[in-house]
């Protein structure tokens, strides 16, 4: 999160794409400031619902939940209106583990999501390939990643190697 965090100014808009327990939307929250806005997705009420007890607990205002497909991001954050988009895939902690992100959905939610950020914007991508639905979607997503144009996106993939238990996995887009 932190290499996301240094995308983020007090004001921005910013969206968490698949915000689960709400962990990821309360750092996003403090790094917009009260002038700013998180637009949070999660397609589980379960998951709602946790997000927004954890947004209670912090006194946070300026989040704007949805419980919607990361996909309908682009008819509430306008072309090049966005600071950072994250996804943080796979299924929720503690969760139902059949509700997981999918290969299909998420290379369209990146799309809407390169669509959405500005010139010198970040999409922060977690992946976690210990489980079947995760395996088949990080390559979908690395095989997508790889072939952004280069004049506008630069990609980042990294591997945190001295993790055990089949660590996550991270992709950075930044557009140009
Ligand atoms: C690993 S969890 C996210 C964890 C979260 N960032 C946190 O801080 O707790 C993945 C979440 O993606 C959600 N999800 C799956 N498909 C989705 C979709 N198409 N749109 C939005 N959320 C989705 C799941 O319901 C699950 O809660």
């Amino acid at each position: 999160m932190s290499v996301t965090l240094a995308y983020i100014r007090p004001g921005d808009t910013v969206v968490d794409a698949t915000c689960g327990t709400g962990q990821d939307t309360v750092a996003l929250a403090h790094a917009v400031g009260d002038e700013g806005t998180v637009y949070a997705f999660d397609i589980q009420k379960t998951a709602t619902l946790l997000t927004e007890a954890r947004l209670l607990s912090h006194g946070i205002s300026n989040v704007r939940l949805k419980m919607q497909s990361f996909v309908s991001m682009g008819e509430h954050v306008p072309e090049n209106g966005a600071a950072a988009v994250v996804f943080n895939l796979g299924y929720l902690p503690r969760g139902d583990h059949s509700i997981t992100t999918t290969a299909d959905t998420t290379l369209k939610g990146l799309e809407c999501a390169l669509r959405i950020i500005r010139h010198g914007g970040i999409v922060t991508v977690v992946m976690y390939d210990g489980h079947e639905e995760g395996a088949e979607e990080k390559k979908a997503i690395l095989e997508w990643a790889e072939k952004l144009d280069r004049s506008t996106y630069h990609v980042a993939y990294v591997s945190l190697i001295n993790q055990k238990n089949d660590p996550p996995e991270i992709v950075w887009i930044t557009k140009k």
